[in-house]
């Protein structure tokens, strides 16, 4: 197996703010070598900081921001205005601050869907057409290349919305209905891109943080390999770049810490 990069930083403040650099520098060579950069971020708790970093100058200013397609890796069964929604943190934290063109933002239309009575399925495959819709290159597996694809991971080892033994590897859609999960909060439907999603990405930068994340970062860089089981185990590869802070690196192999700088 090729490792990916692994950047620890003392702190959870540093952590963001390397990661929020590192996005900046892989958005801006995308549209350096493409033109354009498709760009895929995640929900929970993790991305405002790195919102606020890259809404901020100087960041603010590296990247062409006109450049951008944003994309959600997942989001929650839940109004757009709900605390627990993806895209809220996005658009209070970063998109009031940068200006991508809103042809160029590609919420999950969950708040549509909820007014006109449609579930979660019919996100999925609106979703699934939006993607293909934008032409981007499609690997050997049948999936599209998007350039750069932020995750966090769960307590459980699960990454986007595809949680351990998740069904979505067997059905191709990209973009899938999942049911409330019952053994980790927020206790709400989602729709998810399909984990293949992550194996194709050009750049995946996963990013985790505090102590309750230390137990599975360690089974994650353990000797067992099974991305069913642990689904995070997708960001494990190269070309992706894992930045965490001390406290949830605490169980990362001596020989694998300290592969990349800032
Ligand atoms: C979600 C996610 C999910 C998240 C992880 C880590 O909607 O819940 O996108 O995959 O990234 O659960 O969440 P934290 O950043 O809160 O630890």
């Amino acid at each position: 197996m090729t490792e990916p990069e692994i950047l620890i930083l003392p702190t959870s403040a540093d952590a963001t703010h390397a990661a929020a650099r590192r996005i900046a520098t892989a958005l801006t060579e995308a549209v350096g070598a493409r033109g354009v950069a498709h760009w895929v971020t995640t929900g929970g708790s993790t991305p405002g900081h790195i919102y606020r970093h890259l809404a901020d100058a100087p960041l603010r200013e590296t990247v062409p921001w006109d450049r951008i397609h944003l994309w959600w890796g997942d989001d929650r069964w839940v109004p757009p205005e709900d605390i627990l929604s993806n895209a809220l943190a996005c658009w209070d934290l970063l998109l009031r601050d940068v200006p991508i063109p809103p042809n160029q933002i590609h919420v999950m239309p969950i708040g549509e869907a909820l007014a006109a009575g449609d579930g979660p399925e019919t996100v999925a495959a609106r979703y699934a057409t939006t993607l293909r819709e934008a032409g981007l290159e499609i690997d050997a597996g049948g999936f599209p290349r998007l350039d750069v694809v932020l995750v966090g991971v769960g307590s459980d080892g699960h990454l986007l919305s595809v949680f351990p033994d998740s069904p979505t590897w067997d059905d191709p859609r990209w973009a899938q209905a999942v049911p409330a999960p019952t053994h980790i909060a927020p206790h709400v439907a989602r729709v998810t891109l399909h984990p293949l999603v992550v194996a194709a990405a050009r750049m995946v930068i996963a990013v985790i943080l505090g102590p309750g994340k230390a137990a599975i970062v360690g089974e994650i860089f353990g000797p067992k390999h099974d991305v069913r089981r642990l689904p995070a185990q997708l960001a494990r590869r190269a070309g992706a770049v894992w930045v965490l802070d001390e406290a949830a690196a605490a169980a990362v192999p001596p020989e694998l810490r300290g592969t990349a700088t800032g």
